[in-house]
């Protein structure tokens, strides 16, 4: 076997390394955080499920799926998919477990993880990529809509980001959708399109209205909106969802002309924008989908839900000039010098480890000066300072980092001193 001389992670796929991945588990821990405060319990779902799991749940016309999938054959020729979203393997797992039929509805579940998206990569866009995701099953109430969306925005704002809106409208239900589809189509056939548009506006025409192109813009832009066209129930779902979310206190602007990437939202329909992020400026997206459990053979029951980016959080915080982690390594740091003041030192950590304090140590004989540098470096609010005299002495010299004050401790009595002096 020829030797490499290195080796890189694959294209597109970003690793999360000391001190940036504190960033990205406070960011995470964070915004599940923002969701366990409403009741949502933890699903771990596998990272690859078959693929006509998300051809079917996600929808065959869709990027994601026509074009985006990680798919791969087993061994025994079976197809299998990275997971290029959450929602659907957390319908195959709540219809596989039968947790719709076993407890109260709504079912409220939180997951947390990588997902996978063959897409071309750029600032902000992965192949492999974070999400925070929860869904909300088995009721249809306007007031559960807005509180998924309230999580959210409680979970971006309880990490300092602001600077960030809440895009919303409703993609109308089975009762409207169909009739202003083929309205929305047939303005569409009307206009001169290219034969690719053309072709997109047979087969999803909703999405002709995401078209980027100043030209495409141009001429959708009297395109008949679904907003317009909602049935009597889809209106009032969507204005009593517009009405609770006043009532929490969480701003919005209604974007009649959003669409979003995937097929099975029905109603309420929501993005969260940054500005700051250039053209991935989608930070998390979700919304209300009906009738994807029946579509994957379970019972006609409605669920709503969201997928937050957590890279692109990150970077949105970073663009706003804000930190959600703890710089910190640790709370204390141990410098000990001589064989016997180590050995105490080391038995030491371990205590105060089991007090709840978390402690480094000055490893490898590295003298006063680099140890204390480490101390520095590892960002700790306290010091400690043993050295064979004050062994003798049963003191340890406690050092506070940020005032630089230094005072003895009895030996005894430093584990209650620190944690107190910590909060902990
Ligand atoms: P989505 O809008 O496709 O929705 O993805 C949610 C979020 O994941 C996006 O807003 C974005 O922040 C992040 N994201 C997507 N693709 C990439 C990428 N290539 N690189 C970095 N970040 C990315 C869903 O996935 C739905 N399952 C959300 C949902 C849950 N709807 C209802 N329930």
């Amino acid at each position: 076997m020829t030797k490499t001389s290195s080796f890189t992670a694959p294209k597109g796929v970003p690793d999360y390394v000391p001190p940036g991945s504190a960033e990205f588990v406070a960011v995470r821990d964070g915004l599940i955080h923002a969701a366990r405060l409403a009741g949502y319990g933890h699903i771990e779902l596998p990272v690859f499920e078959q693929t006509a799991l998300f051809a079917r749940g996600v929808g065959e016309s869709t990027d994601v799926v026509s074009k985006e999938m990680w798919t791969f054959a087993d061994r025994n020729g079976e197809s299998f998919t990275l997971r290029p979203e959450g929602t659907a393997g957390v319908m195959r797992a709540v219809i596989q477990h039968g947790l719709d039929k076993s407890g109260q509805l709504p079912l409220k579940l939180c997951y947390a993880g990588p997902f996978f998206r063959y897409e071309r990569p750029q600032a902000g866009r992965y192949r492999q990529l974070q999400q925070v995701g929860i869904e909300a099953i088995g009721v249809d109430d306007p007031a559960l809509d807005a509180e998924v969306i309230a999580i959210a925005d409680a979970g971006f704002r309880s990490l300092g980001l602001d600077g960030f809106r809440l895009e919303i409208t409703s993609l109308g239900d089975e009762t409207c959708r169909p009739q202003y589809r083929e309205l929305l189509q047939e303005f569409l056939l009307g206009l001169p399109l290219d034969e690719e548009t053309r072709r997109r506006a047979e087969i999803n025409p909703l999405r002709v209205l995401d078209d980027k192109r100043p030209e495409v813009r141009e001429l959708t832009a009297n395109a008949p909106l679904m907003i317009d066209h909602l049935s009597e129930s889809a209106k009032t779902h969507f204005e009593q969802v517009l009405g609770h979310l006043d009532a929490l206190g969480v701003p919005y602007v209604v974007n009649p002309r959003m669409v979003r990437g995937l097929d099975y939202y029905t109603k309420t329909t929501f993005e969260f924008v940054h500005d700051q992020l250039g053209a991935q400026s989608g930070i998390g997206g979700g919304g209300r989908y009906d009738g994807l459990m029946a579509e994957l053979g379970g019972q006609p029951l409605s669920g709503i839900g969201f997928g937050i980016g957590v890279d692109r959080t990150v970077l949105a915080l970073a663009a706003e000039g804000k930190t959600a982690a703890d710089p910190a390594r640790c709370q204390v740091y141990g410098v000990a010098l001589g064989d016997a003041a180590k050995a105490r030192m080391v038995a030491l950590a371990g205590e105060l480890r089991g007090a709840g304090v978390s402690v480094d140590l000055a490893y490898g004989g590295r003298g006063m000066k680099g140890a204390m540098k480490g101390a520095d470096r590892s960002g700790a609010k306290y010091t400690l300072v043993l050295g064979d005299r004050d062994l003798a002495d049963h003191t340890i010299g406690v050092k506070e980092m940020g005032t630089g004050d230094q005072r003895q401790v009895p030996l005894g009595e430093v584990v209650g001193v620190l944690r107190d002096a910590l909060g902990n």
